[in-house]
């Protein structure tokens, strides 16, 4: 099949991978209210369009501050953090990130990877940043914020949604455990998708192997899942950023925050700025689209506060409207993941080349030369978003 957008290799990612590994991508929380609403958010908000405008070049650089300096992005996106990333090709993480550098964006990894913070950065030069997860046990963050800083990572993204693992129905459906337990029901699943087998399966279960090296952990699969889960440090709250910013001098920014409320409360701790997300529905169902958090917060951080979003992206027309209410960017979590299930390194290129061809088309159709020109004036949203604005402003 021809994959001419992400829902193309959406449809791509779904046959080649067996069910099991397909809900792991896919799947929201609960009844996936919220992952039905993180696209609806982007479907709600509509264009003003102007006309008669030079639009023969348009820039679509960004600029993001660093406490060590500056960094460029070549279109305002971030292939973001996404755990277990080897289920869908063998050295998922390098792929991905290879892919973000070839197109001028960086890669966040996941503390829950399948490949080291060392060999991703030997497969690039690349901008990484790293996502964290905090254990109980918090030499175990110390020691990968460490391995990160040695290897050059530029920012800390310090994941606040995941107490525990939100309830996903499809786990019991799919028989999804790790370790994988072999019932009849896994194996037929896996049996009917010989090409995922000869791409993947025949190199084994992928390992959680970045956690592992910073617990001390051997191979075994069951020790590392229940490092990372059980083991999820739940009292962590608001005065251990102080602790963290000990350890993490870079750029800080706090991932899952689903209240302008508290992306308030972060734009007066040490922070550099926030991911407004809902961990592409995976968590609380019920929780915010992180575009109509998005609306709520701009109006009330200062300027220098970075506000990112994710959830939902699978148009660069998302993108342009994420920016015109007020985010520095977005983190792109399923579209390169479907790129990559369905069409390895050539998938991910595909789907990062789709997105930036479509944000370019849409600034040129908007009347907009320039990324950094927008703001809401580019945007018609339904009258209650636009109210609350206009009384905060
Ligand atoms: C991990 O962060 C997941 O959502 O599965």
């Amino acid at each position: 099949m021809r994959c001419s957008n992400v829902a193309d290799y959406r449809e791509a990612a779904r046959c080649f991978l067996p069910d099991f590994a397909w809900q792991y991508l896919e799947g929201g929380a609960e009844d996936q209210l919220t992952m039905a609403d993180n696209r609806a958010a982007f479907q709600r908000i509509g264009f003003t369009p102007r006309v008669l405008v030079d639009v023969d070049a348009v820039d679509t650089r960004v600029m993001w501050g660093t406490t060590s300096g500056t960094t460029t992005a070549a279109w305002p996106a971030v292939v973001g953090p996404t755990g277990l990333n080897g289920l869908y090709r063998p050295h998922a993480e390098e792929t991905l990130a290879r892919a973000a550098h070839a197109r001028g964006l960086p890669f966040a990894l996941s503390t829950a990877s399948t490949s080291l913070i060392e060999d991703v950065r030997r497969a690039t030069d690349g901008e990484l940043w790293l996502q964290l997860y905090v254990q109980q046990d918090r030499r175990i963050a110390e020691n990968m914020m460490a391995r990160a800083r040695a290897n050059g990572f530029t920012t800390l993204l310090l994941t606040v949604d995941t107490p525990v693992t939100g309830q996903r129905d499809h786990y019991a459906r799919t028989g999804f455990t790790l370790p994988l337990k072999w019932t009849p029901r896994l194996l037929w699943d896996v049996a009917t998708h010989p090409r995922w087998v000869a791409a993947v399966g025949r190199h084994g279960v992928p390992q959680l192997v970045n956690i592992a090296k910073s617990a001390g952990l051997g191979r075994g699969i069951e020790e590392q899942a229940a490092a990372l889960s059980r083991q999820m440090d739940r009292s962590i709250a608001w005065a251990d950023l102080a602790w963290l910013r000990r350890h993490w001098p870079g750029r800080l920014l706090v991932k899952g925050v689903q209240s302008a409320t508290d992306a308030l409360h972060a734009s007066k701790h040490e922070v550099d700025g926030v991911v407004l997300s809902n961990h592409g529905g995976r968590q609380l169902d019920g929780a915010p689209s992180a575009m109509d958090v998005l609306a709520e917060a701009a109006p009330l951080v200062r300027r220098d506060f970075d506000l990112f979003i994710d959830g939902g992206v699978r148009r660069g027309s998302d993108i342009v409207k994420a920016v015109a209410l007020g985010a520095r960017g977005v983190l792109l979590g399923r579209a390169p993941l479907y790129g990559l299930a369905g069409g390895g390194r050539a998938g991910v290129d595909h789907v990062l080349a789709l997105l930036e061809n479509e944000l370019q088309i849409c600034l040129r159709l908007l009347g907009c030369p320039r990324i950094d020109a927008l703001d809401t004036s580019w945007l018609r949203r339904p009258q209650a978003a636009r109210a609350l604005e206009e009384v905060d402003a």
